[in-house]
């Protein structure tokens, strides 16, 4: 089991990123998380922000956790956003309310450069659970927060399964290739939960009904948001599950040994025609370039569930 570690946020809440933020908050043994910094991705900002202060509401973090909003567009191209898939609001399938205080004043680029620089050495792990903007600007305006990072834990990219935004890629690669490969070959050591591992995971109408039966107000809310995105999925290809994306970023942190993957290199294709964000992961170690992240695909699902029930369980 892993040591308690201090983590920084990074995401685009977005349904799942509710689900993975709570989990990790849950997790209060394992976890330290000390705020959560908002990019522009699933949804423009102003409602992603917005969102992880409500995540924070339902978490009983309200006067605990700060909340600072980033970048609201990639770093060269124009924001695409996943409403069709996260809804106009980011969080269809929940009943949202006001969020009960307010943003950080804070830029969360000069958040993140200003608790760096202020940290120890290898201290501070980053989960990142949407495009990389805010994390690609903070490493390229002060270069040296890297060594201030632990590891940078994020889901995002595909190689075994396609892409799900464009055939070559995931959603979280496209929307900001120039950033994510500012991350890849930034030196921090990376490890990356990819479309490969969220398929492995499942999310099905069994694995649903459990949260809901814990009784509390995040165990409806995990289970509400579950449903939506099985309901998308059954809407658009006919499934009944849907893939485990954010979460298993969490996850990753709250028990490493539940997964399994390989040390190899990572690129981002930023010019391609028709392959724009596709992470070319050099699996068989082909290409001669060093290994720059870890590349997850093989995670314990039961397991998975059970720390994500043990987890919210804790919660309000
Ligand atoms: C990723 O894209 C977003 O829509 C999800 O929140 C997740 O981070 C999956 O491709
Ligand atoms: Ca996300």
């Amino acid at each position: 089991m892993n040591e308690r570690r201090t983590v920084i946020i990074d995401c685009d809440p977005g349904q799942d990123d509710a689900i993975a933020i709570l989990f990790a908050l849950g997790a209060k043994d394992r976890l330290d998380v000390r705020a959560i910094t908002a990019v522009a991705g699933n949804v423009p900002l102003s409602l992603t922000e917005r969102n992880a202060r409500i995540i924070r509401d339902w978490a009983g973090r309200t006067k605990t956790l700060p909340v600072y909003a980033g970048c609201p567009r990639p770093l060269m191209r124009e924001l695409i956003t996943a409403a069709n898939v996260h809804g106009n609001t980011g969080l269809e399938g929940v009943q949202l309310h006001d969020p009960l205080a307010p943003v950080a004043p804070q830029h969360a680029v000069a958040y993140l450069i200003d608790t760096l620089s202020a940290a120890a050495p290898k201290s501070v792990t980053i989960c990142a659970l949407g495009p990389l903007t805010n994390l690609a600007t903070a490493l390229t305006e002060a270069p040296q927060i890297r060594d201030r990072l632990r590891e940078i834990v994020m889901m995002g990219g595909a190689f075994f399964e396609r892409g799900n935004i464009t055939p070559a890629a995931e959603f979280n690669i496209y929307v900001d290739p120039q950033a994510a490969q500012i991350v890849f070959s930034s030196g921090v050591p990376i490890v990356v939960l990819p479309r490969d591992v969220a398929v492995k995971a499942p999310i099905t109408p069994a694995r649903i009904e459990p949260f809901r039966a814990i009784g509390n107000r995040c165990g409806a809310v995990v289970a509400d948001i579950m449903a939506a995105e099985v309901a998308y999925n059954k809407g658009r290809r006919g499934v009944e599950d849907a893939p485990m994306y954010d979460p298993s970023a969490a996850g990753y942190l709250v028990d490493p040994s539940m997964f399994k993957g390989r040390l190899v290199n990572v690129v981002v294709e930023t010019t391609g025609q028709w392959t724009l964000g596709e992470t070319v992961v050099d699996w068989n170690g082909r290409s001669g370039r060093a290994p720059n992240a870890t590349w997850i695909t093989e995670v314990d699902a039961d397991a998975f569930y059970a720390a994500l029930h043990a987890s919210i369980s804790t919660l309000p």
